[in-house]
């Protein structure tokens, strides 16, 4: 079978197809006979710096739709020919992927293969950051950093339906502004001056939640954002800072509060509360409360240009490599 794989960090050249050995499921696994792969942030940092990579060559890739093609030991309520959508801890990159069972999700109802592929690592994260951990209630106010990428296209439209009083984005360029706007948010800033223009249309006042996935800086400034009793949550590091560690000033002055979410060591650490998550998710978008628009689509072999694509921060919505079909 075909897959893509590096066997250094670098630039997007690095990703090549190769021919690989087709893998069997093990113990609580299925193979998928893959039809679409979506395209993550995360496989750029795993590319260019080696994030969550254990070892090298290296096949990128955290979520897949398809079809089963053959059932390991102990599974049940799968079966080969069967339609599926699987978030997997790498090596969604390849015409057949390993999944574990308990992370492999039926067909949302009436959708499609295509749009399944885009669902499941952004849609339950989004969730997660607004929900689950950022706790939000109805009336608050939001702050989204990435409003026009995966993650903050789920958000901003998440966040409206929890009745959220405002919803505001941040993104790097006007030219993104416009799809955030269709997004649910209310209003859209840029990242120079997004802290000044959150006391200004709050009065002052800040917003209740923040989702960060930049960090450094930009996290440091959010906090400074925050209305009292103000959380953040804090569920990557775009920027590629040293990691920043919380302090007591920062938080006892106003009732702050800092959260973190990471989606692939939930998979490992709490695989049925993942699952739980999940689908609680995708009932959002099965019954349209979310529209995850794929804005680009990509042969397999041209996974390299999917990578520019999104690391040259113009895309917006979701990319997607199309596997086979
Ligand atoms: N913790 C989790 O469970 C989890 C799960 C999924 C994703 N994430 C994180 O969420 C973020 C969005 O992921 P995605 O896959 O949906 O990608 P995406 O948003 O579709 O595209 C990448 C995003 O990163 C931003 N970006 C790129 N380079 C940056 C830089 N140097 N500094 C700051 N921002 C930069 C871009 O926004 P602008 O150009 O508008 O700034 C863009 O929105 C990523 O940081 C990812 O690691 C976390």
């Amino acid at each position: 079978m075909r897959a893509v794989e590096f066997q250094e960090y670098g630039a997007p050249e690095v990703l090549k197809v190769v021919e690989a050995e087709t893998p069997e499921p093990g113990p609580g696994q299925v193979t998928i006979d893959a039809v679409y792969a979506g395209v993550n942030f995360a496989d750029l940092k795993a590319r260019a710096e080696g994030y969550r990579v254990e070892s090298l060559p290296y096949r990128p890739g955290l979520e897949v739709s398809g079809r089963v093609r053959a059932v390991g030991d102990g599974v049940e309520g799968l079966r080969p020919g069967q339609e599926v959508a699987a978030l997997v801890g790498g090596g969604a990159y390849a015409e057949v992927v390993v999944a574990d069972a308990v992370t492999v999700f039926p067909l949302p109802e009436g959708l499609d293969l295509r749009t399944s592929a885009t669902l499941p690592t952004v849609v339950p994260t989004a969730h997660a950051l607004l929900h689950e951990v950022g706790r939000l209630r109805a009336g608050e106010t939001v702050l989204v950093h990435g409003a026009a990428g995966g993650i903050g296209t789920v958000a901003g439209q998440l966040a409206r339906a929890a009745g959220a009083s405002a919803v505001y984005g941040v993104v790097s360029s006007a030219a993104k502004a416009e799809h955030a706007l269709k997004h649910g948010y209310d209003e859209v800033f840029t990242t120079d001056t997004f802290a000044d223009d959150v006391r200004r249309v709050t009065g002052g006042r800040g917003v209740d939640l923040v989702l960060d996935p930049v960090g450094g800086d930009t996290l440091q400034r959010g906090l400074d954002t925050l209305a009292v009793f103000g959380r953040l949550v804090s569920f990557g590091n775009a920027s590629g800072s040293e990691p920043w560690h919380v302090g007591q000033p920062e938080l006892y002055a106003r009732g702050r509060s800092v959260g973190g979410f990471s989606v692939l060591s939930l998979a490992q650490s709490a695989p049925e509360a993942l699952r739980a998550l999940a689908e609680r998710a995708f009932r959002t978008v099965a019954d349209g409360t979310v529209n995850l628009p794929v804005t680009a689509e990509f042969a397999l072999s041209e996974a390299a240009e999917a990578h520019r694509l999104m690391g040259g921060r113009t895309s917006t919505g979701k990319l997607l490599l199309r596997i086979s079909g």
